[in-house]
């Protein structure tokens, strides 16, 4: 769906009444796609759309590969989580977290409060697929990439998949799994109104 004709569905418009003030958040995977599809849905919704790794890096003022490097990554943590809470502020807008972002209990709680979760899941190969094309991630550095990214799987998967909304990020054109996000969310969203007016 682009742009034009979502707004014809009037999909878009009702969506944004029922998230209110609430930022849509996408979590997962390094190499899940949540900033390119993230983006897309931003553009979709007519969002404002914020990568909290970027926001990181500005207001560090170094690059995320640098402050692991000179600060260690629970600096990093820390720095990540008042970066997020602090977007969460200022919704709506669609908000990419780093993939570690979302293991930070008081970063859960905060997106349950003023967010809307979007996990992207997506198996080995696309990750690693991903990855691959650039070497910007600490985490990745030092190790055999699908090991770690494995590793990441099991403990990670777990916690995204309390998220809101679920959709599985593949090779497809990111219009496709940003047609999918929205529809997920519109059904998320309307769920939650059918029970509030049923009074359950
Ligand atoms: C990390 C993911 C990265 C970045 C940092 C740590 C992680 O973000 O925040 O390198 O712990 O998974 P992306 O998921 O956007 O690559």
């Amino acid at each position: 769906m682009d742009a034009e004709s979502a707004n014809k569905t009037g999909k878009p418009t009702d969506i944004l009444d029922r998230l209110g003030k609430r930022s849509l958040v996408f979590v997962g995977l390094m190499g899940a796609g949540k900033t390119a599809i993230g983006r897309r849905v931003a553009q979709v919704l007519g969002l404002q759309f914020v990568d909290s790794d970027h926001e990181i890096e500005a207001a560090a003022r170094m690059s995320i590969p640098d402050l692991f490097e000179s600060y260690g990554e629970a600096e990093f943590r820390s720095l990540e989580r008042r970066v997020i809470s602090r977007l969460l502020k200022s919704g709506p807008q669609v908000i990419a977290t780093g993939g570690g972002a979302y293991m930070n209990e008081q970063t859960r709680r905060a997106v349950a409060r003023n967010g809307v979760s979007v996990w992207l899941n997506a198996d080995l190969e696309t990750l690693l697929e991903r990855v691959s094309r650039r070497q910007n991630r600490p985490l990745l550095q030092n190790a055999d990439p699908a090991e770690v990214l494995q590793k990441l799987m099991d403990e990670r998967y777990p916690f995204y998949a309390n998220a809101d909304v679920v959709v599985m990020s593949r090779d497809a054109a990111r219009e496709t799994i940003a047609d999918e996000v929205i529809d997920a969310l519109a059904a998320h969203l309307a769920k939650r109104k059918f029970r509030r007016g049923s009074g359950s």
